[in-house]
């Protein structure tokens, strides 16, 4: 089976192709390389002995895309290309606008020109604001959204949920991963963040290879409890895992699907410093500073239904989470720049 994967020469994009193929299933990919580095199809090929067709173009550009299809026999798509950044998108909101909401709505119709009417779409727990209470379960509201970014996501899935309504043959999967980290436990793939880390796991590994000087964590007087922010955190290869599940158990029948992609556990800020200082055997420096703005206090998933309905189960702890991180980071202290 062929698989178009927007966006897999990307931090998850990547690792879930090297699952497909280790799976038997045939990543065509399409990444404009904003992002990511060439070098990554390298990594993908020496892990799993086979090189994914890739392709150098971006998702907005109609007729590029038009061409991949009509090259390929393409039976679903896994659409990771987007951009990311929570703070940047409150000041560049027209570029998030137009590269997440924009580039998804011509993928669509791309995809519905060529016929091809299974999508598998990267959201994210975001969707849901700040929650009532946790766990927070797929039927929780959503639309509370506090930033440009968020609102994409969440308009994204408004525009996939509309066209299920319009043509009930479609398959449409939204899976909304909580905390995405950790790296291939090869130590030859994993997240290579461009400048300063906005997110704490890779900022917390470049404090480990030296990179940066301290950890700044964002508030100790939260009502979780050791007073820092409690978010579910998810290994790569879990995620990975779950899009190949949700591909195989409802990739082809007709339906608007949606799943959390979480452990289910929550872990404080100060929990995966001490997990991430076991794992590469030194205790690393922080400072407590004020709250981020914009933050919630707890946040974890809900997982029965992607056990049930997918089949799917994150297996992998904290310190799995933390020990391939720093395989990556400390094999790679430039990421796919390194020598
Ligand atoms: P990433 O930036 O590593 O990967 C995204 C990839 O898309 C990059 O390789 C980039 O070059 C490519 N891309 C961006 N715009 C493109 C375009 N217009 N055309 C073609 N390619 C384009 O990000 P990631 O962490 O792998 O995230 C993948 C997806 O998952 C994104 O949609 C992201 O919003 C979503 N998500 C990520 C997280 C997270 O914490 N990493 C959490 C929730 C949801
Ligand atoms: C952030 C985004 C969210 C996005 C997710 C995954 C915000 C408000 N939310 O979530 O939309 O889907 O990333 O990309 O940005 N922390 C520190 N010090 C740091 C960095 C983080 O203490 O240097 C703390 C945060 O306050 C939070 C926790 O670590 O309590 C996790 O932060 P982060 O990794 O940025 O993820 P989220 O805030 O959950």
């Amino acid at each position: 089976m062929k698989v178009l994967v927007t966006g897999g020469m990307g931090y998850i994009g990547s690792h879930t192709c090297v699952q497909m193929l280790e799976a038997g299933i045939e990543p065509i990919i399409v990444d404009n390389l904003f992002n990511a580095k060439e070098a990554v199809l390298g990594r993908i090929e020496a892990l799993t002995g086979k090189a994914p067709l890739f392709y150098h173009g971006d998702i907005r550009d109609e007729a590029f895309l038009d061409s991949v299809f009509s090259a390929h026999d393409i039976a679903a798509v896994i659409h990771f290309a987007g951009l990311k950044a929570v703070g940047e998108s409150v000041s560049k909101p027209l570029e998030y606008y137009d590269n997440n909401v924009n580039g998804s709505l011509v993928l669509a119709r791309c995809m519905e020109k060529a016929g091809v009417k299974s999508i598998v779409f990267s959201s994210s727990a975001t969707v849901y604001g700040d929650p009532a209470s946790v766990p927070i379960t797929e039927s929780f509201p959503t639309g509370a959204t506090t930033n440009p970014y968020g609102r994409s996501k969440y308009m994204v899935e408004q525009c996939l949920s509309d066209l299920f309504v319009a043509q009930s043959d479609w398959s449409i999967t939204l899976l909304r991963y909580f905390n995405p980290v950790g790296a291939h436990p090869s130590g030859t793939m994993g997240e290579d963040p461009q400048g300063i880390p906005n997110n704490l796991m890779p900022f917390i590994a470049q404090v480990a290879v030296g990179r940066r000087e301290k950890l700044s964590i964002f508030g100790d007087d939260y009502s979780t409890h050791d007073g820092t922010g409690v978010r579910d955190y998810i290994h790569v290869m879990d995620l990975a895992d779950g899009h190949i599940a949700a591909l195989n158990a409802v990739g082809s029948k007709a339906g608007l699907h949606i799943y959390n992609l979480g452990t289910g556990t929550g872990s404080s800020v100060l929990d995966m410093v001490e997990a991430f200082s076991a794992a590469c055997g030194t205790s690393l420096p922080y400072e407590i500073c004020p709250r981020r703005a914009g933050d919630i206090a707890q946040c974890w998933a809900a997982t029965e239904k992607a056990e049930r309905e997918l089949g799917w189960k994150a297996t992998r702890n904290v310190a799995e989470m933390s020990a391939d991180t720093w395989k990556w980071q400390s094999n790679n202290p430039n990421g796919y720049t390194s020598v």
